[in-house]
């Protein structure tokens, strides 16, 4: 059996990827959260973000912008938010609402089983406040990841530019899994926007949207963790006679 039919198989999944370049670089996307801390080279992030920048985006805006972090402007911005995040729990917020406030099922039932399986891969009991908070520091730090990127988008755009950032984000994502490392995508650093602006130069009209870990990952993974709703439940078909 191949990495990736174990990657899937726990799931049932395998018949769900095509022996496709592209399905399986898809497939085997995961959110990295232990890295080995191995150099990526400027060269290779450059080459992941010339390749990221076709992702579509209507009337061709291209509304993203990406702060690439390494080294000491890497600890520098960790080192940073850890102290706001030790020092002042309360006191960062995002500047956009990234979660609703109240889910309404089947996003309830699927965020606390989200939940129970993140934990418990950890090996952290839901209960245990300090441990969860141990681990939420660990984004901070890009999972000991040796790029981090900070995602921006201007905020005088509207929601539609949100989906065309999305896709540009997937593809960075996608593009790092095609040279072998891996990543985390990171709402978390939008609460911190408040510390990235002045250390990173942001402009006043740019949002925090995430930040995304990117680097080698400690182990390639051999199950995927997180699964999916089956087809069904978020595909309708009409007008096929097959
Ligand atoms: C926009 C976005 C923001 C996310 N923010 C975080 C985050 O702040 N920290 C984290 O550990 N994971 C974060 N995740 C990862 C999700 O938890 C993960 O994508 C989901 O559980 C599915 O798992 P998979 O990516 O391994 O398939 C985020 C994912 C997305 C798409």
């Amino acid at each position: 059996m191949s990495v990736l039919e174990e990657v899937m198989s726990d799931r049932g999944a395998a018949h769900d990827v095509t022996r496709n370049p592209i399905d399986e670089v898809m497939a085997r996307r995961l959110s990295c959260r232990e890295f080995t801390g191995t150099p990526v080279s400027r060269t290779t992030v450059e080459q992941i973000l010339r390749v990221a920048r076709f992702a579509p985006s209507g009337a061709n805006i291209q509304p993203w912008h990406v702060y690439v972090l390494a080294g000491a402007a890497k600890t520098e911005v960790s080192a940073a938010i850890l102290r706001a995040f030790e020092s002042e729990p309360n006191e960062h917020v995002s500047e956009y609402q990234y979660y609703a406030s109240e889910f309404p099922e089947p996003y309830l039932g699927r965020r606390q089983e989200f939940g129970r399986l993140y934990y418990n891969s950890l090996g952290i009991a839901q209960s245990d406040t300090a441990a969860r908070s141990r681990q939420t520091a660990k984004n901070f730090t890009f999972f000991g990841a040796s790029v981090g990127l900070i995602v921006t988008i201007d905020r005088r755009l509207a929601v539609g530019s949100w989906l065309d950032l999305g896709m540009f984000i997937q593809n960075v994502m996608l593009a790092a899994v095609g040279r072998g490392l891996q990543s985390c995508p990171q709402e978390t650093f939008a609460k911190y926007h408040r510390i990235l602006r002045p250390l990173l130069s942001i402009p006043a009209e740019q949002m925090v949207a995430c930040g995304i870990s990117l680097g080698h990952p400690r182990e390639q993974p051999k199950a995927r963790l997180m699964p999916r709703a089956d087809l069904e439940a978020f595909a309708s078909f009409k007008g096929f006679e097959d």
